[in-house]
């Protein structure tokens, strides 16, 4: 059986990276010193200019009542006609997993770093944080859905223009992690050819 995020050295860790389903995460998740050390783990992330267009809210356990309420409303108000099933979606959405940081990409308007380099960073980012999660044990997953391209959603948590990055969703896997395939290599890496143009 595979053994995923094995930590027993940083080449095998990155060899069987997997993130987990936030549906499946259960307790324990991270500690409050250790949100703070993952975070801090992941301000290690490329970022031309130091423009660090990025930055995290963590919405705490007992705040996640209050999110499914206001995610639910802002469901309601973008689709009057959502049905019992999509509301509930919602619902669960909002209180899945133990621990929950809603990563904003802040894009610097005014810098002359393009903004196609600060959304890399926002991505690296969410990387690094996965990276951070995993190396203290627990399991993070990433995901976006119809909360991260709702304005009123990302009204919750940052302003225009800023945008959700995604939702890391972070726990203990409630399951067994199983493999995802992944690309060939050799589909992936090739050698240049200096002919071509
Ligand atoms: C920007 C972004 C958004 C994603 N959003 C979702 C999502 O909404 N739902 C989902 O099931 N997976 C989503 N994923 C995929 C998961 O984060 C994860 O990569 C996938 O389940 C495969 O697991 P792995 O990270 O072990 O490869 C998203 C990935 C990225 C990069």
């Amino acid at each position: 059986m595979t053994q995923f995020n094995d930590l027993s050295s940083l080449p095998r860790y990155l060899a069987s990276r997997r993130s987990g389903r936030p549906r499946d995460m259960i307790a324990p998740g991270p500690d409050a010193a250790q949100m703070r050390e993952i975070v801090r783990m992941a301000l290690r992330t490329p970022d031309h200019g130091k423009l660090n267009p990025w930055r995290v809210v963590h919405v705490a356990s007992d705040q996640r009542d209050a999110f499914a309420e206001k995610l639910t409303a802002a469901y309601r108000a973008e689709k009057p006609e959502a049905g019992r099933l999509e509301i509930e979606a919602m619902e669960s959405f909002a209180r899945q997993a133990p621990e929950l940081l809603v990563v904003l990409y802040s894009p610097r308007e005014s810098s002359k770093i393009p903004l196609w380099e600060q959304q890399l960073s926002a991505g690296a980012f969410v990387m690094n944080l996965l990276h951070a999660v995993h190396a203290h044990g627990f399991v993070g997953g990433w995901i976006t859905g119809w909360p991260s391209y709702s304005d009123a959603v990302r009204d919750m948590f940052g302003s225009a223009p800023e945008q959700i990055a995604g939702f890391v969703f972070i726990g203990t896997a409630g399951q067994a992690l199983e493999e995802r395939p992944r690309p060939e290599l050799d589909a992936v890496l090739s050698a240049w050819d200096p002919a071509k143009d």
